[in-house]
């Protein structure tokens, strides 16, 4: 059994495992992922994640497991049992206190749903998106909005009592009522916890293309400010909590896992692409799914890169990761676990961003005010530029 004490936030060690296949490659997406025909890939993705496991898991039972992608639920049924045979080989699934999984609709059945719960899966993940047939094409989604209404009901008709939906807003063209419609829709549902994402334009991505070349704007800021600020309003009076600014807790509560990645917690990520943190130590996956395979199944290293993160650099990225968090960043706790006060390594930022009205320090905690969180991009970037020596 594993006693409480080990379930500190930011404690422990988190297992992250990465499936790279999606049906199409949706245009904004930034994502290690890649559509793949060929089914007999997907086998020699689970043969070499079997032996990258056995390479990095040595760490008992993880804090959390996230099962991420990539879309996990495009596994045939089959595959979808090896998956979880592979990773219960190595980690006490049923023992963890979260395992989560990402899904989409088109891919998301009853049975796989059933499959994923009798493993331990305990909370999945659906990326919904939007529910307007408009938006979901320009997204390049592979589902109706009819189609992610159905398998949410047979992921709670498989058993599954913590669902949450992905959302996105700000996607160009999109119009305060029709957000404020896909924000209902997916209330309806009754999902245990929401993400919202204003949709952001990633360097290398489709969409990102086709705005250099003048084919799509961005939403004018100021829409996309009030879709926010109203999404807060309305997900408060539905009872969710704004844990972090885009993600609301409801009777599902937090991600853990994301929080233990948000207050710096180390963690292992297996899969082609897929990140390990550890000790301040950040090794990055080779990305394509053939040459990482190679390397694992050769029982070679499956990293492409590694650094070893400078103290302040790592100071410098416990605040950018915590300050989006509505309780802010523990500022002792930095200090306690890399030996750099921010307070006085960062303190012509700190008193900038508070002078401006964008951060409080109440002694312990820096946390954003409300002018701050509408900003909270620049505001954290102001520090990880600085820990990178900019
Ligand atoms: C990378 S996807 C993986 C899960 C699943 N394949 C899906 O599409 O929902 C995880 C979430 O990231 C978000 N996301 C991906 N790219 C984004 C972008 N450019 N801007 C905002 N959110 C994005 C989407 O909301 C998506 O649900
Ligand atoms: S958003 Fe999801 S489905 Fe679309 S390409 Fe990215 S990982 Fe795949």
């Amino acid at each position: 059994m594993v006693s409480s004490s080990e379930f500190e936030p930011g404690q422990g060690t988190s297992l992250y495992v990465h499936v790279p296949f999606c049906v199409v490659k949706c245009g904004y997406c930034d994502f290690n992922s890649y559509v793949v025909e060929d089914r007999s890939v997907h086998d020699v993705f689970l043969d070499a994640l079997a032996a990258e496991l056995r390479q990095q898991w040595r760490f008992g039972t993880p804090v959390s497991v996230f099962i991420g992608g990539g879309t996990p639920s495009l596994l045939d049924p089959v595959r979808f049992e090896r998956l979880f045979a592979i990773l219960g080989e190595h980690v006490p699934l049923r023992e963890c206190r979260e395992v989560s999984m990402e899904a989409n609709p088109e891919s998301l059945t009853r049975d796989k749903a059933a499959i994923a719960a009798a493993h331990g899966v305990g909370r999945i993940s659906m990326g919904v998106q939007s529910f307007h047939p408009h938006h979901l094409h320009f997204l390049d989604r592979a589902h109706s909005a009819e189609r992610a209404e159905a398998a949410f009901a047979e992921v709670r008709a498989a058993g599954c009592r913590n669902v949450s939906i992905d959302l996105m807003f700000g996607i160009p063209t999109e119009t305060e009522l029709e957000w404020q419609q896909d924000l209902e829709r997916a209330l309806r549902l009754q999902p245990d916890h929401l993400s919202c994402y204003n949709l952001t334009f990633e360097p290398g991505t489709r969409l990102t293309h086709d705005q250099r070349e003048g084919r799509v704007a961005a939403n004018d800021e100021e829409i996309d400010r009030a879709m926010f600020l109203w999404t807060r309003e309305r997900l408060a009076a539905a009872g969710f909590e704004a844990y972090e600014i885009s993600n609301f807790a409801g009777a599902g509560g937090p991600c853990r896992h994301n929080d233990h990645y948000w207050l710096q917690g180390d963690y292992v990520g297996v899969g082609p692409g897929a990140s390990s943190h550890r000790a301040g130590v950040r090794a990055t996956n080779l990305k394509p799914v053939e040459t990482w395979a190679r390397a694992a199944l050769a029982g070679l290293p499956c990293s492409g890169s590694a650094e070893t993160l400078r103290p302040l650099q790592r100071a410098s990225e416990g605040v950018w990761l915590g300050i989006r968090r509505r309780d802010g960043v523990d500022l002792a706790a930095i200090e306690q676990r890399i030996g750099v006060s921010v307070l006085t390594s960062f303190a012509p930022i700190i008193e900038r961003q508070t002078r401006a009205g964008w951060v409080e320090f109440d002694g312990s905690r820096l946390r954003l005010t409300s002018t701050g969180l509408l900003l909270a991009d620049r505001i954290g970037g102001d520090y990880l530029g600085a820990g990178l020596g900019e």
